[in-house]
């Protein structure tokens, strides 16, 4: 019996023929990772046969789309939960691994730091990275990535990463913002449980409201878009689509 949801294992199957087509044009995979509990499930799958010897992890880099301001120690972190779940358990070459550093002393200048290490590790000087593969989630209140209702990120046309304040957690979020997620070949949102049900359909089915539903504004410009939702989240949407 295979171990995880199937929107997990659907998710790892996903991820390897993300990396394995990039691999195959370009010679390497350049992936945004998420928070939250599917892609932990998904990566512990990607920790065994056959995706760890399946996947060529020397040549996919791995960033995260959006992290807490917290030490990579920290059960919070989604970098340090990501390691520690399945970075640390497949041979991908340490320097691939691109985590936020919030071991500086302002979120600021982490982002700024982000973004630099997107344009080196791209190498794209100018203009938007292009992500392979950008896996997201939704939070209840239609959140994606740190993109959170009614906070400034969210405008965000110039910076490819920031840091964005979000009073309703009292906590700083550095996220990835609008215009890189768009451009991605691929975005992959993962929705379990039934506690997304009516934000779900309020963001895929409701007028239009990209500030109170963040998630809206995920439309990537040349990419592939796929919502991967489970039953209890797909509860709400309109039979017809179901
Ligand atoms: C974070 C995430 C966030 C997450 C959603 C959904 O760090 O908070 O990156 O955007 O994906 O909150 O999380 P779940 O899938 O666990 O509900």
């Amino acid at each position: 019996m295979p171990e995880g949801s199937a929107l997990a294992r659907e998710a790892a199957e996903r991820f390897a023929q993300a990396v394995e087509g990039a691999v195959a044009a370009r010679n390497q995979a350049f992936v945004a990772l998420s928070g939250g509990s599917t892609p932990k499930q998904m990566g512990s799958i990607l920790a065994r046969e056959p995706y760890r010897s399946r996947i060529p992890w020397d040549q996919v880099h791995v960033f995260w789309g959006d992290e807490r301001w917290a030490p990579l120690g920290s059960p919070e972190s989604n970098a340090g939960e990501a390691k520690r779940g399945f970075l640390d358990l497949v041979p991908i070459p340490p320097e691939n691994v691109h985590p936020w550093d919030t071991g500086m002393d302002r979120p600021e200048q982490a982002a700024a730091f982000y973004e630099e290490s997107l344009r080196n590790v791209f190498d794209k000087p100018i203009g938007v990275p292009q992500f392979d593969l950008v896996l997201l989630g939704m939070g209840d209140d239609g959140h994606t990535a740190s993109l959170f209702p009614h906070t400034r990120a969210l405008a965000e046309e110039d910076r490819l990463a920031v840091a964005n304040y979000v009073p309703k957690l009292d906590a700083e979020r550095l996220t990835l913002t609008v215009p890189v997620l768009n451009a991605a070949r691929e975005v992959l949102f993962l929705v379990a449980g039934p506690g997304k049900a009516k934000t779900l359909a309020a963001v895929l089915e409701g007028p239009e409201d990209p500030e109170h539903l963040p998630a809206q504004l995920i439309r990537p410009e040349r990419g592939a878009l796929t919502w991967l939702v489970d039953e209890d989240a797909a509860a709400s949407l309109d039979a017809r689509v179901r």
